[in-house]
């Protein structure tokens, strides 16, 4: 699919990921769509994107709600007349471990809350089902076909102190190849990005100094990713029409 003139919706876009994704799109011509819960960093990424010329609305979207991802769907048509291309990248942290336990007793003193769970399922696993579902809704109505890219993780694998997260990204990378063969017959392709540790807020407020550059050194490339490299692999997968119901590993080859 060509960038240029696209509809591009991306959820989670004030920030991070997210916004350099709109940030690429937009510079190679599509018309973007930024959407996020945080209604103040909405505002200004708006004015960021729009500043740098790129022709570009915005929709304030909590992707936990079904009745908002519907109207933030519905929105892009009304805005420019169809929607080719979503990228459900929402997400949150709230690491812990399953069970903590005092050092010098053994006794145990702690463990991850169901709220701390279901918070992290509702955003970054039904999040995505309800944003693929209803992103598919749109292009299967106009019959143009289009791209929908989840996002999942390398914590895919399982990631110690991360059950929640780690659970909802091995859910969103199982749903790809298969919502891929579904949608196939629509002209739509699914294809999901697992990024590894890349520079964002979500990373960067979870490391002092010393713990990035611990993990710069597992890193087999040496550096944490940019949020661009990330973008660049967006881009690759829109423009590529061969690929298709596969997760992208970006990662610099970080094994967990
Ligand atoms: N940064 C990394 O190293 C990394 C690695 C692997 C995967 N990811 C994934 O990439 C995606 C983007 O991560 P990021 O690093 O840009 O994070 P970030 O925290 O910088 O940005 C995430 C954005 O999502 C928004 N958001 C949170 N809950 C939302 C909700 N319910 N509805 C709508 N928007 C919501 C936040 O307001 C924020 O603007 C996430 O799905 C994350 O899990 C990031």
């Amino acid at each position: 699919m060509e960038l240029k003139d696209s509809v591009v919706v991306v959820t989670g876009s004030a920030a991070g990921l997210g916004k350099a994704m709109l940030q690429r799109m937009g510079q190679a011509g599509a018309k973007c769509i930024v959407s996020d819960v945080n209604a103040p960093a909405v505002a200004s990424t708006l004015g960021e994107l729009k500043n740098a010329g790129i022709e570009c609305s915005s929709f304030v979207c909590n992707v936990t709600s079904e009745s908002e991802v519907e109207q933030l769907c519905q929105f892009a048509v009304q805005q420019y007349g169809r929607l080719d291309v979503v990228v459900a990248n929402a997400g949150i942290l709230r690491d812990g471990l399953l069970i903590k336990t005092d050092r010098q007793t053994g006794a145990i003193s702690g463990k991850m809350s169901l709220k701390d769970w279901q918070a992290v399922i509702d955003v970054n696993l039904t999040g995505v089902f309800l944003t693929v579902r209803e992103a598919a809704c749109q292009m299967i109505s106009q019959k143009q076909g289009g791209v929908i890219i989840p996002i999942s993780s390398i914590s895919r694998h399982g990631f110690r102190g991360q059950s929640n997260y780690s659970a909802s990204k091995a859910g969103v990378a199982a749903m790809v190849p298969l919502w891929a063969e579904e949608l196939a017959r629509y002209k739509i392709r699914v294809a999901g990005i697992a990024p590894g540790f890349i520079a964002t807020e979500m990373v960067l407020a979870q490391m002092n100094e010393r713990a990035r550059e611990a993990w710069e050194a597992r890193i087999p490339i040496g550096r944490l990713g940019q949020p661009d490299e990330i973008a660049k692999s967006v881009e690759h997968i829109i423009t590529n029409d061969l690929i298709n119901g596969v997760i992208l590993e970006v990662s610099g080859g970080v094994r967990v």
